[in-house]
C-alpha cells in the first residue's frame, strides 16, 4: 500500500522538482537499461540493397557480435539515394544501442555532396569502430567486346556514352570510383543507378549493363567464377585474392587508387556505456578467426583492435569529411 502511495506521487514530486529532478528520477531506469544492454534484439541497417559488399561486411560481422553480445543481431537493408535513406533512418531512430548503422565512405562524402538531407550527416551518429577498408575493381559483362583496360578505355571513347555505367546512386562507392574511372579515361559513360551494387551485379552478369566499378566483397566469386570480366584492382600491390588482376597502374591507369572504409554507428545521443559496449563487441568480430579468413577470401582485412573504437572512427571519419568538402566543392558536384 505504502509502495503504490509512493508510485502515484512520483510524477508530481517530479513536477515539483523541475527539470532536474525529473532527470534525476528517470535516471534510475535509464541506467538499469544500460545495465542490462543489450536485452532484445539489435538491428544493423545496411544504406544498399540486399547481396551487395556492405551488406556481405555487415552480415559477416553482425554473425559474430550477436555471439559476443548474447542477442540476435539483424541486418536490415534501406537502400536508395545513395545510402542517404538507410543513414536518415538510423540518425531519426531512439539513442538506445538497438538501431546500428554499417555504411562506408559514403559517411566522408555525403556531408558535403547532399546539401538538403532530413538528417544531420555529421551530428546525427555515435561512431562505434572502423570495420575494414576494402579495394575496388572495374569489371564488366563478360562478352563486352574490351579484353583490357586499354580497350576498354578506347571502346568507350569510340561509343561515346554508348557503355553503360552501373552504380549505386550519387554517393555511392560506386559512383565516387566510377567518377576517378571516367576522369582517368578522360571520356564520359551513361550511369545507370541502383538501389544497391547486389542488383547492379545482377545485371552485369546478365549482360544488361557494361560496366562498374565495385568492392572486391561483391565482385571476387563472380571474377574467379568468370560470370565477369575484370580489368584492373584500385591498389597499389595485386591482391592475394585475385593474384591474375592487374592494378590499375599496370593496366596502364594513373590515379585510380581508392580503397573503401566502413565503419560501424549508432545514432546521437546513445549512451557512452553501450557505445563502449558495442565497440567491445565489434573489436571481438574483428579478431573472430572465421571471420579474418572470410575477409581474406573476399580481399580484404579487418581494422586494426584500435581502430575498432569511436575515438578512432571519430578522428578518421572527420578527417575524411575535410578530405572530401574541397574536392566536391572544386567539382561543384551536388546530390542536388
Ligand atoms: C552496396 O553495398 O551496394 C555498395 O556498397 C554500394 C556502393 O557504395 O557502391
Amino acid at each position: 500500500m505504502i509502495r503504490r502511495h509512493l508510485l502515484a506521487a512520483l510524477p508530481a514530486l517530479a513536477a515539483g522538482l523541475g527539470t532536474f529532478g525529473a532527470a534525476l528520477l528517470g535516471a534510475a531506469p535509464a541506467a538499469q537499461a544500460q545495465a542490462s544492454y543489450p536485452s532484445r534484439t539489435i538491428s544493423i541497417v545496411v544504406p544498399f540493397a540486399a547481396g551487395g559488399p556492405t551488406d556481405t561486411v555487415t552480415r559477416l560481422v553482425a554473425e559474430v557480435m550477436a555471439r559476443d553480445l548474447g542477442q540476435s543481431v539483424v541486418v536490415e537493408n534501406v537502400g536508395g539515394a545513395g545510402g542517404t535513406l538507410g543513414a536518415a533512418r538510423v540518425a531519426q531512430a531512439r539513442p538506445d544501442g538497438y538501431t546500428l548503422l554499417l555504411h562506408h565512405i559514403g559517411m566522408g562524402t555525403t556531408p558535403t555532396l547532399y546539401r538538403r538531407l532530413p538528417y544531420d550527416p555529421v551530428g546525427g551518429f555515435e561512431p562505434i569502430g572502423l570495420v575494414t577498408e576494402v579495394p575496388m575493381t572495374v569489371i564488366a559483362r563478360k562478352d563486352l567486346p574490351a579484353a583490357n583496360l586499354a580497350e576498354l578505355v578506347a571502346l568507350v571513347r569510340k561509343e561515346k556514352t554508348g557503355i553503360n555505367y552501373a552504380n549505386a546512386g550519387i554517393g555511392a562507392a560506386s559512383h565516387l570510383c566510377g567518377l576517378l574511372l571516367q576522369k582517368a579515361i578522360d571520356a564520359p559513360m551513361t550511369t545507370v543507378p541502383y538501389r544497391g551494387t547486389g542488383p547492379a551485379m545482377t545485371d552485369l552478369i546478365a549482360g544488361t549493363v557494361d560496366v562498374m566499378c565495385d568492392q572486391t566483397t561483391n565482385t571476387t566469386s563472380h571474377i574467379r567464377a568468370g560470370a565477369v570480366k575484370a580489368y584492373a584492382v584500385t591498389t597499389e600491390q595485386r591482391l592475394a585474392s585475385l593474384p591474375e588482376v592487374p592494378t590499375s597502374a599496370e593496366a596502364g591507369l594513373r590515379g585510380l587508387e581508392v580503397t573503401i572504409w566502413h565503419g560501424l554507428y549508432a545514432p546521437k545521443g546513445t549512451p557512452a556505456e553501450i557505445q563502449a559496449r558495442l565497440s567491445k563487441a565489434l573489436q571481438a568480430a574483428l579478431r573472430d578467426e572465421r571471420l579474418v579468413q572470410r575477409f581474406a577470401d573476399l580481399g580484404t582485412e579487418p581494422v586494426s583492435q584500435d581502430r575498432a573504437t569511436p575515438a578512432a572512427h571519430k578522428a578518421f571519419w572527420e578527417a575524411d569529411i575535410a578530405k572530401w568538402r574541397p574536392v566536391i566543392q572544386a567539382a561543384g558536384q551536388y546530390a542536388d
